[in-house]
């Protein structure tokens, strides 16, 4: 699908309810999943990956039903049985490497496939951690499809040389579910986002956190009631048009603020914006806010190091921010971004420079200069929704109006996008 966005012409104003937390979400189906007993998760997202996931719990046959598009009930006995079928994860990597990690310990064999985006990234991060604690895992080249023949794993005492939730979250499901006995424990560089150990802690693990440590012994877990906040990463493409369009001013509400996935607050106060977070609040055991934000002169900076993680999924949509910034913009440690739905560092770079920006790639991030962006431009996507977005927003600040071909990609994490940009006016 290809979508015209012609500059905005006007400022952005009123007030928007932020969609449900993506990553929460997933966690949600796969955790209650395990549960033993009936979980109920309100506001579950209504993006295509997280469905991925319900789908294939259905396949594994736990009892799941969607009420009114956004309350789920999942009423289960806590055990997996086989499925007929492959199991197909999508766009959504988090969806396979969770999923690796609870297959792997099961009495049965499965096989876990993707799309073409997904089937092209790396996989060996999960595989080499899941084949210590004695997983079988078969692959090409460490990419899926992932035939994986169920067998029962061993506790590990695990380093992971990147930081990554994903990883971390695999290691840690597989040795709180799937291990015969012993404490499994995993450590990673800096800090990545906590959701499961959040969400396991709740639901009665016995698990425990110490700096970017985390140990996990085998536990039971009790059924899941939770409402999910909205999501940050959702909330982040509104911010940064809130503050680079022109006379804007806009409440976002219901953002979720947890501080590992926080990361762009600290970024759009160290630039000058003006931004304040309101109302600051606890929803399903995640520190929640509503972010008021308006138009700002803002100021490169540098960004990297342990803030990274804390912010890997907006850097796409910083990047459009440091094109309207004065002056340099350097992102770097940021090497992860190629592994993404798309090579994030090339594709925003090749993309944003269609549109006139002056923007440089280098191995591990990239480097902006401010100035104003020409548009009058065909835009591709990559299979990658936050591409989609942000150059959609990059869009709103172009002189001449471009087009983006692949906007269908938004709807793996957001489909009513464009829908909330016409709520704050824009036409
Ligand atoms: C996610 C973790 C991050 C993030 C992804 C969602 C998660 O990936 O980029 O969009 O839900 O755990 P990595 O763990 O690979 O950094």
């Amino acid at each position: 699908m290809q979508k015209i966005v012609s500059k905005a012409l006007k400022g952005l104003t009123g007030e928007i309810t932020i969609p449900s937390d993506k990553s929460i979400s997933h966690r949600g189906i796969i955790l209650s999943s395990l549960a033993r007993g009936k979980s109920v998760i309100k506001n579950f997202s209504n993006g295509q990956d997280p469905h991925s996931t319900m789908k294939i719990f259905k396949q594994l046959g736990v009892d799941i039903e969607l009420i009114n598009e956004s309350e789920v009930i999942i009423n289960s006995n806590g055990k997996l049985s086989v499925p007929s079928c492959n199991l197909d994860c999508g766009n959504s990597g988090t969806t396979m490497r969770l999923l690796s990690g609870i297959l792997a310990g099961q009495g049965f064999n499965s096989t876990l496939t993707g799309d073409t985006s997904l089937s092209k990234r790396p996989m060996k991060r999960v595989i080499e951690p899941l084949e210590l604690m004695g997983a079988r895992i078969e692959s090409k080249d460490f990419k899926a499809p992932l035939k994986i023949f169920g067998t029962e794993l061993n506790a590990i005492n695990y380093t992971s040389k990147i930081t990554s939730a994903q990883v971390k979250s695999c290691i840690l499901l597989a040795g709180g579910v799937n291990v015969k006995s012993g404490v499994t424990t995993f450590t990673e560089p800096s800090l990545s986002r906590n959701h499961t150990e959040l969400m396991l802690k709740a639901m009665g693990a016995n698990i425990t956190t110490n700096g970017t440590t985390v140990s996990i012994e085998k536990s039971e877990l009790a059924p899941l009631e939770i409402e999910i906040c909205g999501d940050i990463s959702s909330a982040a493409f509104f911010i940064v048009a809130g503050l680079i369009i022109p006379n804007s001013k806009i409440l976002l509400k219901n953002v979720g603020l947890n501080p590992t996935r926080a990361g762009i607050i600290e970024v759009v106060k160290q630039m000058g914006g003006n931004l304040t977070i309101l109302d600051e609040r606890n929803i399903g055991g995640e520190p929640v806010g509503d972010v008021l934000v308006e138009y700002s002169q803002l100021n490169g900076c540098k960004i990297g190091g342990e803030i990274i993680p804390r912010l890997i999924d907006e850097i796409p949509v910083i990047a459009v921010l440091a094109t309207q910034a004065k002056g340099e913009t350097l992102i770097s440690d940021a090497q992860d971004l190629r592994n993404k739905e798309s090579d994030r560092i090339t594709a925003v770079v090749t993309e944003l420079k269609k549109l006139g920006a002056d923007i440089d790639e280098t191995p591990d991030g990239m480097l902006i200069r401010g100035c104003k962006l020409s548009g009058g431009a065909k835009v591709e996507t990559y299979h990658d929704h936050r591409l989609a977005m942000s150059l959609y927003v990059a869009g709103l600040v172009c002189q001449k109006e471009i087009l983006i071909n692949g906007f269908e990609w938004v709807d793996i994490s957001f489909p009513t996008f464009e829908k909330l940009f016409t709520d704050l006016g824009h036409k």
